[in-house]
């Protein structure tokens, strides 16, 4: 056995244990060393938060520029993604940033409304699909492979005004845009992330509104929009299982964000609370996709609830058999993003009705806490142990999968260069998924850090940093300026070594 396996043998893993009274494992513990060889590393950004040239060469509007346009006021510093990073001019400097970190792949969203303006296949412009050809172009030169995410939150706002993800043609109009980038970009792309986020397109999109469109329907238009989501991911992965995969010979998937919920005592109550939480946040859409179905606890509490509030109905579209059979299976790995966790508690009133919205669905209760170190947000602590927790549970849950980490970074608020708080991050997170890969036997392949680059981070606008480079957003020509955390990457990479020795 090689003294690197020893040596990781001999670290204390702390999982098993109930994160209240952990404490002392608040911030950036290190469980393991050594990242293994298998591992590919990435980094990941999103159309949107870097590419600016927002209505350039043809580009329809989307969402968030709309949301952004029509609603500074929600945006910190009224900023808006316009110009963001500038990739769409600077495009070859992300990927010399790549390069120079040595990832072994890129995972960056196409904007719907580039290629289609409009949102509908009746109308290509040629303009933004030659930019992603470039990207591609620029890739493959630099040995870098293409991760395409087809939806990161930006439906074409022509469709949003006919109802967006509320409108059940969502379904075709995406899984048409969806069959589009197949057949134009396939040659080039490695690895397909049919959506993005569900949780945060329909709960913050159509649920709080949050974000855009800011549609807010708690308890119900979320819903609707989850139902729609899951649907045309379905329809778009089946379309290339059948039409593209057997020529292609690449994958195709679709990224689902968790935290982890730890339960507050060792109590019975409070185990089954967390579950429950994890089955609402995570198993929403994983359970669909893996094993065929809303989760049972879901679809049991929302009909008791809806009864409970009045509604004739259970608020929980339900899917047909058919629908059922078409969204099993629709993955060729769990693509799982993943930044903070939560502590959860059972409300113990039996009679206890919440409000009408998902969160309160679950009948539980969660916070976070205060002794835990907080990034550029206050939802945002740093919990390294709940990584490990959410992917041992994961393989628990769901089985012996292939799992990828398609995000996963800590943001600031000074974009500073000496970010060793970011080396620290992503050391103990590692540090904990390689825990689990040994000690959990959990199946991970790869890993991916949020972002390359400082870009557009949604309603936070540029207050929030993630990226392993600084960008000013001040000066016109945005230089990519390497941050520590960057080396630390590129060291790692090349002596798997997540310490500064091993
Ligand atoms: C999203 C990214 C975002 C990141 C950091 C993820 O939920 O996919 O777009 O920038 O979190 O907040």
């Amino acid at each position: 056995m090689k003294l690197s396996y020893l040596l990781v043998i001999f670290f204390v893993s702390i999982s098993g244990s109930v994160g209240d009274g952990d404490d002392e494992f608040a911030n950036y513990t290190i469980t393991k060393r050594i990242l293994p060889k298998h591992i590919a590393v990435g980094v990941a950004t999103a159309a949107y938060q870097i590419e600016g040239a927002w209505n350039l060469d043809g580009k329809g509007e989307q969402v968030w520029d709309t949301f952004a346009h029509e609603h500074p006021e929600r945006f910190a510093g009224r900023a808006n993604g316009d110009v963001a990073s500038d990739s769409y001019h600077f495009y070859k400097e992300d990927v010399a940033a790549m390069k120079e970190v040595g990832v072994n792949y890129y995972r960056f969203s196409i904007a719907w409304s580039r290629i289609l303006p409009d949102g509908t296949v009746n109308n290509i412009n040629q303009a933004g699909v030659d930019y992603y050809v470039r990207v591609f172009k620029e890739l493959e030169a630099n040995g870098i492979e293409a991760m395409v995410t087809l939806y990161h939150w930006d439906i074409p706002t022509a469709l949003e005004n006919q109802g967006g993800w509320l409108n059940p043609k969502v379904v075709d109009w995406f899984v048409d845009y969806a069959r589009l980038c197949y057949k134009l970009f396939g040659k080039y792309v490695k690895s397909w992330v049919t959506i993005n986020e569900p949780k945060q397109i329909c709960h913050s999109g159509y649920g709080n509104g949050g974000f855009a469109p800011a549609k807010p329907s708690p308890g119900i238009g979320e819903y609707v929009c989850a139902r729609h989501v899951l649907l045309a991911h379905a329809k778009a992965w089946r379309v290339f299982d059948r039409e593209f995969r057997a020529t292609l010979k690449s994958r195709n998937t679709i990224v689902i964000d968790s935290d982890w919920y730890e339960p507050t005592s060792y109590s019975e109550a409070d185990a089954v609370a967390a579950e429950t939480k994890r089955q609402f946040v995570y198993g929403m859409y994983a359970n669909p996709v893996i094993k065929g179905n809303w989760p049972q606890v879901m679809i049991d509490n929302i009909a008791r609830f809806s009864k409970a509030q009045g509604f004739n109905e259970s608020r929980l579209p339900p899917f047909s058999e058919e629908e059922v059979a078409l969204i099993k299976d629709t993955y060729d790995f769990i693509a799982l993003n993943h930044y903070t966790s939560y502590m959860v508690s059972a409300i113990t009133d039996p009679n206890h009705v919440g409000g009408v919205n998902w969160d309160e669905d679950s009948g539980v209760k969660s916070y976070q806490k205060s002794s835990w170190g907080t990034a550029a947000a206050g939802w945002f602590k740093i919990v390294p142990w709940g990584f490990g927790k959410l992917l041992r549970w994961v393989k628990e849950t769901y089985g012996d999968k292939e799992i990828v980490i398609t995000e996963n970074g800590v943001s600031d608020t000074t974009g500073t260069l000496r970010d060793q708080h970011r080396i620290d991050y992503l050391r103990s997170y590692m540090s904990h998924m390689v825990d689990a890969i040994y000690d959990g036997g959990v199946n991970v392949t790869s890993y991916t850090v949020w972002s390359i680059i400082d870009n557009f981070e949604w309603t936070q606008g540029f207050g929030a940093k993630l990226g392993l480079y600084y960008v000013n957003m001040s000066d016109p020509l945005r230089p990519r300026i390497a941050k520590d955390s960057s080396r630390y990457l590129a060291k790692v990479i090349k002596t798997r070594c997540l310490l500064d020795s091993c």
